[in-house]
């Protein structure tokens, strides 16, 4: 399949990184048994394969500016463009040998993802999009699934990590989610969720407390596949607030409303002993 331009230059960078990431996973899985674990090695694997996509997309393009999770804001000198990296989303599955991580690359024009990737170098699944010209995987067309019904769909989410989030709240959530759907996953990699609701293969996706990185080129895809991202209010600000809720019409109009009723749930129990105490 022919791509365009702006597409090879991604998959370049990507398929480089990967390759890289590939051969550390296979040292990962050998440090697993010594005493120190394969910690330090990862966090070594993660800035190189951000240093090389870094490379990669620089020898192409110059000019644009670059927005990497570990290496943070680098200025270009076309303030209009600017790529937005996640070198390894899902770290803590690669850290444990879990074939399931990718390289996100997505490109922001003038404030708009016009561009992106996900590639899994384990299960070489790439997946790109570019604004207007639809979402592939492996260079065949993916659309979101038609599912219709919430008891024969699957939906993914993220959880808290350990010491961090409102746990009573992703409890809420999980509650009614596990209460009108077939089926909940939490497979680790927010990327690749999204990637996957793009792909059909999940029904529905929802996370709260994530970064840029991980959701520029997820949104693009569910979007060119003819799904629905939005926030948790339903709007457009899921870069701005870092949070995301995917699906087709009815399944993200679907979630929306079960985590907007389990919000409210929520709210209601947490107010309850305070007006209480407030009667004596
Ligand atoms: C993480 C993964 C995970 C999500 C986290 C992200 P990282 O990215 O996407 O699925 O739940 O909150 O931060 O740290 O592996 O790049
Ligand atoms: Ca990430
Ligand atoms: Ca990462």
């Amino acid at each position: 399949m022919q791509h365009s331009a702006l597409l090879n230059i991604m998959i370049r960078a990507a398929l480089r990184a990967g390759r890289g990431l590939k051969r550390d996973l296979g040292e990962v899985e050998h440090l697993q048994v010594s005493l120190k674990g394969p910690r330090n090695f990862v966090t070594a694997a993660d800035h190189r394969a951000e240093e090389t996509v870094r490379e990669e997309l620089a020898k192409a393009r110059p000019d644009y500016g670059f927005l990497g999770e570990e290496g943070g804001v680098r200025a270009g000198s076309d303030a209009t463009q600017r790529w937005i990296v996640d070198p390894l989303d899902g770290t803590t599955n690669f850290l444990h040998g879990i074939p399931h991580f990718a390289v996100s690359i997505a490109l922001e024009r003038s404030g708009v993802i016009v561009a992106g990737l996900i590639y899994n170098p384990a299960t070489d699944d790439l997946f790109v999009a570019e604004r207007g010209k639809g979402a592939f995987l492996n260079d065949r067309r993916i659309r979101v699934a038609g599912r219709q019904r919430l008891n024969e769909a699957i939906v993914a989410c993220g959880l808290p990590h350990h010491g961090r989030g409102d746990l009573a709240q992703a409890r809420d959530e999980i509650a009614a989610a596990q209460r009108a759907f077939a089926g909940l996953r939490r497979y680790g990699a927010a990327t690749l969720d999204l990637a996957w609701v793009a792909a059909g293969r999940l029904d529905a996706y929802w996370e709260r407390n994530l970064s840029p990185w991980d959701l520029a080129a997820g949104i693009l895809m569910v979007r060119e596949a003819g799904g629905f991202v939005s926030d948790l209010a339903g709007g457009d600000e899921v870069l701005v607030k870092g949070e995301a809720v995917a699906g087709n019409e009815t399944m993200h109009r679907e979630l929306l409303r079960l985590l907007g009723e389990a919000e409210r749930a929520s709210a209601a129990t947490a107010a309850k002993p305070a007006a209480a105490s407030g009667n004596f």
